[in-house]
């Protein structure tokens, strides 16, 4: 029995650590020095004693920069005494943490129920093929970068999308093109 759970264990382990691996291998940001702006270094400094604010925490960093870079997850690890293998596994196992820098348009495309039923999901392949792009990443230009998201609250306007502040309902795949074109003119 004993054993056995040693198995389980380390197998456990070896996923958690390669998981951990990957998102540092595909990450920005690294091998730097990052300036944390003072509400940061405040807001970690209130909450790096509090039970469970590891995620408070990785929240405001992504708040202010878009994203954690690597070198801001480094920084978090070294501020607050939480081992980077840690802030890592947390990182990649809430899929609302990017470790990429998003585009500067940021298209979230929602497969929430009521979306995905009409069409929620055509939407989002056609929308990375009109940008080739692939499940995560930026357009080469770094204009544009799509994440599907859970419902966004407008329910009776599926399928939706919103880019920046822009929200837009009722959508269909052949008005991608013209919207994009908006945003791509805007640089
Ligand atoms: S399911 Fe898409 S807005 Fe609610």
């Amino acid at each position: 029995m004993y054993t056995i759970l040693k198995i389980y264990f380390l197998y456990e382990w070896g996923v958690f650590m390669a998981t951990a691996s990957t998102a540092l291998t595909r990450n920005e940001g690294s091998g730097g020095e990052i300036d944390f702006p003072q509400s940061l270094v405040s807001f970690i400094d209130e909450w790096k004693v509090k039970p469970g604010s590891l995620i408070m925490i990785l929240h405001k960093t992504q708040e202010t920069f878009g994203f954690i870079p690597q070198v801001a997850a480094e920084k978090l690890a070294v501020m607050t005494g939480i081992p980077l293998a840690r802030i890592y596994g947390v990182i990649t196992f809430y899929h609302f943490f990017k470790t990429t820098k998003p585009g500067k348009h940021k298209i979230s495309i929602c497969l929430g129920t009521a979306c995905y039923l009409k069409g929620g999901g055509d939407l989002i392949e056609e929308a990375r093929s009109l940008l080739s792009l692939a499940e995560e990443g930026v357009t080469e230009d770094g204009l544009f970068s799509i994440d599907p998201v859970r419902c966004v609250g407008c329910c009776g306007l599926a399928p939706v999308m919103t880019i920046g502040n822009e929200t837009y309902g009722k959508l269909t795949k052949a008005r991608l093109p013209e919207i994009f074109a908006k945003y791509r003119e805007q640089g």
